[in-house]
């Protein structure tokens, strides 16, 4: 249930994430009329400015198209309960300025509830600081929230001393840590699909899939941001998370219903039973410059000799009855050909038939772009002779639910916050369950244990390196004519 009387309070209001991120998600939000009554909402970072300045910058975060009118309306409402606040990240004088602001706001209520959602938009470096001096300074009589963001440390003892300092301050059931891919639309849709279907329960497991492919690929490299990238690679940027999260939620067991610990539970139950990755089971790459665009290392922020990977494939293993032997591989790219999030759940071949070389089945869950959901099958070519056809059983989403508006992942996590659903946000020990699995590799390739591996180049804008075919393949998975 949403709590009427809160004040989301974003720290960090003038860094990427809250201007690419929170702000049009809370201005979504608003807009689809779902924020609380009363809502409020306090930008607060150190930069200095008066509060035309603040809504000045607020509306451009908004990104309102020329005249659409309803549009600006609903932007001038939201100004109209955003405030700011300027202070520093360290010292308690400027959280007990920001609390002075918030009193300000609520005595200004009618209702009797004092709610405060605090949002850390911030980097890691301040996240303890911050969250001691929110909760000394800060804490409000009703209900107190958290949200945070990866990353979470660098491997399982950092991220476990992390952890150990913010819950000094904050309980688990405040704490909302976000990955955002447990927002999207599709991502939320594995539950429905696995759980509400007899037809996919039924197959689900080794004696039916030969291999799963959960794939990241962004067409641009890590221009801007080098300096972040190069400290954390893209194992932990998109594979350690994002994907993971994908995995576990496309391999748990039924949860026992549909609430928050018991789907967690289930999530870390299966990670539990993923063994730490092989560096034989790994490929790594870092791109070069490649059709007029720069590599990698051309990055000034980067270190000229950086072995960091800008693409990572990587298979694991789940060692449970349902799916011993089934290769689950990871892949993930900057700086490739496409813009595209998918799941690739290849069946296995039809056994002892009476149709040779037929194509194997596939369910394909396309996470974005372009949502899609689609199943490879085969088909009677329609005709006076029998041959099988590979078709495709095509759920597009823009054209079955073209008239719906595919919320932002973080619209939908914010909501989550909001009413206090811990559903799709990471707990504690599923962290360091993830941490486990990964956390030896990462200390091979950052040469802890001997040298560090070169990762093999691949050109800016191609699939990947020329290694990934042979790599899947030694998988199991078989292309099919339809690619
Ligand atoms: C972030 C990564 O977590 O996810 C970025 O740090 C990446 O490197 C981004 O670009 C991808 O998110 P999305 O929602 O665009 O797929």
């Amino acid at each position: 249930e949403l709590k009427d009387d809160t004040i989301i309070i974003v720290l960090g209001a003038s860094g990427d994430l809250a201007k690419k991120k929170t702000f049009p998600a809370l201005f979504g939000l608003y807009r689809m009329g779902f924020l609380p009554k009363d809502v409020h909402i306090v930008g607060y970072a150190r930069t200095k400015m008066d509060e035309a300045e603040f809504h000045k910058r607020e509306t451009s975060y908004l990104k309102v198209p020329d005249n659409d009118e309803e549009t600006a309306k609903k932007v001038e409402e939201f100004k109209s309960f955003s405030t700011y606040v300027s202070g520093g990240y360290e010292d308690a004088e400027s959280f007990k300025n920001l609390n002075k602001h918030l009193d300000e706001i609520e005595g200004k209520y009618q209702g009797s509830g004092r709610n405060r959602l605090f949002y850390l938009a911030l980097p890691p470096s301040v996240f303890i600081t911050v969250g001691k001096g929110l909760r000394e300074n800060c804490y409000a009589t009703g209900i107190n929230r958290i949200i945070v963001e990866k990353p979470f440390g660098k491997d399982t003892d950092s991220c476990r001393e992390l952890l150990g300092s913010l819950k000094q301050h904050w309980t688990e059931d405040e704490t909302f840590r976000i990955d955002h891919y447990l927002g999207k639309e599709m991502v939320k849709n594995i539950l429905v699909l696995r759980f509400a279907n007899v037809a996919l329960t039924s197959g689900w497991d080794k004696n039916s899939i030969s291999n799963v492919q959960i794939t990241f690929k962004e067409p641009f490299g890590t221009e801007g941001r080098g300096g972040y990238f190069d400290e954390f690679g893209i194992i932990r940027d998109i594979l350690q998370n994002h994907l993971l999260q994908v995995l576990s939620i496309l391999t748990m067991e039924r949860p026992v219903s549909f609430s928050a610990e018991d789907i967690r539970d289930e999530k870390v139950k299966v990670l539990r039973a993923i063994p730490p990755i092989q560096r034989e089971d790994t490929l790594l790459g870092q791109y070069v410059a490649a059709n007029g665009k720069p590599g990698y290392l051309d990055d000034d922020t980067v270190p000229h000799n950086s072995v960091c990977p800008t693409f990572a494939a990587t298979t694991l293993w789940i060692n449970n009855p349902r799916w011993e032997g089934v290769p689950f591989i990871l892949k993930a790219g900057k700086a490739v050909n496409e813009a595209k999030v998918e799941i690739r759940i290849q069946y296995k071949d039809v056994t002892q038939g009476i149709f040779k070389d037929i194509a194997r089945n596939e369910l394909v869950i396309r996470i974005q772009p372009t949502e899609s959901i689609y199943l490879k099958l085969n088909t009677k070519t329609p005709g006076l002779y029998t041959r099988a056809l590979p078709i495709e059983m095509d759920l597009t989403y823009k054209r079955r639910f073209a008239d719906t508006k595919i919320p932002e992942a973080y619209e939908s996590l914010i909501l989550d916050a909001l009413k206090g659903d811990h559903s799709n946000f990471v707990r504690d020990d599923e962290l360091d369950v993830a941490w486990k699995i990964f956390t030896p590799i990462l200390h091979w390739i950052e040469g802890r244990n001997g040298p560090a591996p070169r990762p093999v180049p691949y050109p800016y804008g191609s699939r990947g390196p020329k290694e990934l075919d042979p790599f899947i393949q030694k998988y199991g998975f078989r292309r099919s004519d339809q690619g």
